[in-house]
């Protein structure tokens, strides 16, 4: 019988995000992809800004790295695409590095949504067929880092539930001072697996899809999740006027291309 790879099965793990692989991520896959939140030039890039600047400062200075996960109550909300968005617009700006890490073990699209073509990822780490280090990688240019997953319907909650979650989540709290650390997650309602992880989390942000989800369904959500800190909600796909405190409408006409597809 082969030996185990110490590497990849025990004992605590390090992630050295400076020696992970290079990517290079290609700027006409990323627009075809709706990944504007590099590009300041695309007024679609503004709402993920907005959302930068108010996680910024929910963070305040603790410089501690900060694990924060992406989730919604039904599938398909817009997760993977604010994810991406935000953790690109937060790299532009980032004093320490960005993480992004794809735990929708069954349905990850990252690697997809930015163009990269990765061998292995998170599901390999934990099921124990790769170490930690040959998951990552690190994007060209960039304070960004990328943990991919490959997606398969099975296992999820086990993989989820085992150590190696443990000693990942430990690996990144172990991250320099001032990382923060985006995790998109499944939709609550289709399994337990975002569940299984927002309680390792510091806090998470819940994606309401405008005309998918209902009032009862982000009570539901936030009352699954409690105690785990939800950190605010982001409305997407929204395509009415917005309304400032005096009742002045701003009008889909000067806004709605924010929201633009
Ligand atoms: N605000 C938006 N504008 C344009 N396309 C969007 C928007 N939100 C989501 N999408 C698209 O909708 C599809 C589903 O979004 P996705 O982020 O994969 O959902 P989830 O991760 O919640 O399942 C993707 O093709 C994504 O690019
Ligand atoms: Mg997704």
């Amino acid at each position: 019988m082969a030996e185990a790879d110490p590497a990849r099965t025990a004992g605590p793990m390090t992630l050295d995000l400076a020696r992970l692989p290079e990517a290079e991520l290609e700027r006409s896959w990323l627009a075809e992809h709706k990944i504007v939140g590099l590009n300041s030039g695309d007024s679609r890039s503004r709402p993920f800004n907005l959302m930068r600047t108010s996680l910024m400062n929910l963070l305040g200075s603790d410089e501690t790295p900060r694990l924060i996960g992406i989730t919604s109550a039904t599938p398909a909300a817009g997760k993977s695409y604010i994810s991406a968005n935000l953790a690109l617009s937060l790299a532009k700006v980032a004093e320490g590095i960005v993480l992004l890490v794809d735990l929708d073990l069954r349905r990850g699209s990252i690697a997809t949504e930015l163009g990269l073509a990765p061998t292995r990822g998170v599901r390999d780490f934990l099921s124990g067929d790769a170490a930690l280090h040959e998951i990552g990688l690190r994007v060209e240019g960039l304070p960004l880092a990328i943990l991919p997953t490959n997606a398969e319907p099975l296992e999820s909650a086990e993989l989820l539930a085992g150590e190696n979650f443990s000693r990942l989540l430990s690996a990144i709290r172990a991250q320099p001072a001032k990382t923060v650390v985006l995790f998109d997650l499944p939709p609550i309602f289709a399994n337990d697996d975002a569940m299984l992880s927002i309680k390792h989390l510091d806090g998470y942000i819940l994606v309401v899809d405008s005309s998918e989800t209902r009032k009862a369904h982000v009570e539901d959500a936030l009352s699954m999740l409690a105690p785990a800190v939800c950190l605010g909600t982001v409305l997407n796909r929204y395509r009415g006027p917005i309304f400032d405190k005096y009742g002045y409408g701003y009008g889909a006409g000067a806004y709605s291309k924010y929201y633009d597809t």
